[in-house]
């Protein structure tokens, strides 16, 4: 997918007081209200609330959010409605969102005052993402794709109950509503899936037949004579691809009480994914050899989260803008809630003159996702003289990683059970479809349909050791005490080649890290806090007095890709023949078997996302991320790499 930046819409109003848009020439609602078309046309179309009615999941998707009016609407009738479904996920596309001044001027008198509240704080950074906006404790979620609708709506991984089709009108938005809109609607439609639009236009209704939907007038509203509604009924239904269907022996569990997962490991890939699989309501078996959890690479004392940006906008820039997107959110229920110590102040991030010009001049990002500073900017945002430009990210911040994985415990309450002190030494596959995970004597320790491996380098062992390419590199960090620092102290955490981090509280200073292949020693070295100590230098750009002989620090181990991307979705059939392999989501996997791990080095910025979108494969909910970078996280993409290697002619052709 392709990055372009986004333009907010230009709002204004007509004479009447109509929300209108000089771009598209067009309003936004009809004269009878925008709440009124919403009940009438979209959830009465739909049959709604009836349809999600005793239902675990209801998935809406529309095209054009707008001024999110269909979302806040259908969001009240969901409140409104005793017999609600468990959860409701409202995916929408908008090429040009509201910024977040004219969201609250044009709901300054809306019928849903505090959901329409709700909704601005949680307004996103403009970015081209998958943004998700979590409300009312997780059970509603809005995806909101920033974008145009027909490069957004192959990248959605989801099955789709209703469909609200809400762009401006034909004549003078047909982007919105042509052949390829509706053959891809089709493709998202679950089945039984049913459709709703204002439109009665006679090529739309074809559009839609062409793409297995049977349609047919409905009675309009204000002044409108007609509306569309239609249900997916095709004659032939699309096979999805292997990576893209719930294993099944967890379909099978779904009808029982609530599916059940073993995750091994319980750092914070492990934690959260047991707080993202209860958000699904999953319960889990959280396993850990270890007497208390998150207590190796995940025990650190602190550590930085924060975004990437590139020139080029690479799947690495956009997974890790995805990812910093999205761990703000929990960070800050972290400290607000359970008292963890950190801080969303933002972070600091140095560069080179070269690289920083080019990569500023290449996209133009909104200012609360990410700034560019000079020397000077920087050094007044520091408190301290820096020599080199900086990217400042707003939303970045530093956390205590432990902390941050008990909360995700705590957040998944009785729906995980953990089990410290227990290793896994083997996997086995039941004839009842379930996985057992064996301790060193060959004794069961739990079973289940599900199993993922969470257990960052000991995980592939597990798997009979596939060589991906994947590596363990040692990190050796240092702590200066508040008494060994005389100098000032930046305001927020510096991040360049090493990272400085004021620790709150005690006035200490956490920097490093080394980082050594190969290396499995654990014990603390001089040399290793003196180059600590010479990469400080450089990034707080004064000389530093400290006796490397007697300083504290920890040593831990990074599991990182050597394409730097982590490795979280369901395990590959290295054995699988067939057609399509050189693509990852056409790599047929091992059923109910699933990796999150190779965090690498940004285990805190990607762990929210990780586990959400690997609990969405699980599930079977809509993922929180585009396809393309579902497969830029694929385990199968080694497996696709390698086939591409050995048949480059058949993969060309
Ligand atoms: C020096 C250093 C500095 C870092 N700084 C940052 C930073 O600033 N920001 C950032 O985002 N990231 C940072 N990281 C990276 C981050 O710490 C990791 O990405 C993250 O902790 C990995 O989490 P994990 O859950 O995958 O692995 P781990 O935390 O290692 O968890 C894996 C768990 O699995 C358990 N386990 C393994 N095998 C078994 C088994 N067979 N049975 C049962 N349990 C098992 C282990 O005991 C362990 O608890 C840093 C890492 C290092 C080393
Ligand atoms: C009628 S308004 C939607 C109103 C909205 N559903 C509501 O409840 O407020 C149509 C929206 O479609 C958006 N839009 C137009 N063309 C688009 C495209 N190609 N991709 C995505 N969104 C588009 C417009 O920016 C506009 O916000």
């Amino acid at each position: 997918m392709n990055t372009t930046p986004i333009e907010p819409a230009v709002l204004t109003f007509r004479d009447d007081g109509q929300p209108w848009s000089p771009r598209y020439d067009d309003i936004y609602h009809p004269h009878a209200g925008a709440y009124t078309q919403a009940r009438h046309v979209f959830l009465q179309g739909n049959g709604l609330p009836d349809r999600w009615q005793g239902r675990d999941r209801f998935v809406v998707l529309e095209t054009g959010f707008g001024l999110g009016n269909n979302f806040l609407a259908t969001w009240q009738a969901w409140r409104d409605d005793p017999l609600r479904c468990e959860r409701l996920i409202y995916i929408s596309v908008e090429a040009h969102p509201l910024t977040r001044d004219d969201l609250a001027r044009v709901h300054a008198a809306s019928p849903a005052p505090d959901l329409a509240a709700a909704l601005q704080d949680a307004w996103p950074p403009l970015t081209p993402n998958l943004h998700l906006l979590a409300f009312e404790e997780d059970r509603v979620h809005l995806m909101l794709a920033l974008g145009d609708v027909q490069a957004w709506l192959p990248e959605f991984v989801a099955s789709v109950d209703a469909f609200y089709l809400d762009g401006f009108a034909p004549a003078r938005n047909p982007r919105m509503w042509d052949q390829r809109v509706c053959k891809a609607l089709g493709r998202l439609a679950a089945p039984g899936a049913t459709l709703a639009t204002w439109s009665a236009a006679s090529a739309l209704r074809a559009h839609l037949t062409t793409a297995g939907f049977q349609v047919k007038r409905s009675p309009g509203i204000g002044g409108k004579r007609d509306i569309t509604i239609g249900r997916y009924a095709p004659v032939h239904v699309p096979r999805r691809a292997p990576a893209r269907t719930i294993a099944r022996a967890a379909v099978a569990t779904l009808s029982s009480s609530a599916p059940h997962a073993i995750i091994i490991g319980a750092g914070l890939a492990g934690c959260a994914t047991a707080w993202a699989l209860a958000e699904q309501g999953w319960r889990s078996t959280l396993i850990e050899r270890q007497e208390r959890i998150a207590s190796e690479a995940s025990g650190n004392p602190a550590g930085l989260f924060h975004g990437v940006v590139h020139a080029q906008d690479g799947v690495h820039a956009r997974f890790n803008r995805a990812a910093a997107l999205m761990i703000p959110d929990a960070v800050r229920i972290a400290i607000e809630r359970y008292g963890i110590a950190g801080a969303i102040d933002g972070v600091l991030r140095l560069d080179d003159d070269e690289s920083h010009a080019r990569v500023r001049d290449a996209l133009p990002w909104p200012d609360d996702y990410v700034q560019s500073l000079s020397a000077s900017q920087a050094s007044a945002k520091a408190g301290l003289a820096l020599r080199r430009p900086a990217w400042f990210y707003p939303r970045g911040g530093w956390v205590d990683p432990a902390g941050l994985a008990r909360t995700w415990l705590a957040r998944a309450g009785t729906q995980v059970d953990v089990r410290c002190g227990f290793e896994v030494h083997a996997l086995r596959r039941s004839d009842d479809d379930a996985w057992r995970v064996l301790d060193a004597h060959g004794a069961t320790i739990a079973q289940a349909p599900v199993v993922v491996l969470a257990n960052a380098a000991a995980a592939l062992p597990l798997l009979g050791r596939p060589a991906w390419p994947i590596e363990t590199l040692r990190g050796q960090l240092s702590l200066l005490p508040a008494a060994a620092c005389p100098w000032p102290r930046p305001r927020m955490p510096i991040a360049g080649a090493g990272y400085a981090l004021p620790v709150q509280g005690d006035g200490s200073i956490l920097f490093g890290a080394t980082s050594q292949a190969g290396d499995d020693d654990a014990t603390l070295r001089e040399a290793d806090h003196r180059a600590n100590l010479a990469q400080l230098e450089r990034l707080l750009g004064h000389a530093i007095e400290a006796d490397a002989a007697r300083m504290s620090g920890r040593v831990a181990w990074r599991y990182s890709a050597a394409d730097r991307m982590p490795v979280i979705g369901a395990v590959p059939d290295e054995s699988a023949t067939g057609p399509r392999l050189d693509q990852p989501r056409f790599v047929p996997r091992l059923p109910g078997l699933y990796l999150h791990t190779a965090l690498g080095s940004r285990g805190i910025t990607w762990s929210a996302l990780g586990a959400r979108v690997l609990a969405a494969l699980i599930s079977g909910a809509p993922v929180p991320l585009e396809a393309s970078l579902i497969d830029a996280i694929d385990p199968a993409r080694f497996v696709s790499r390698q086939r591409r290697r050995a048949t480059p002619a058949e993969t060309s052709r």
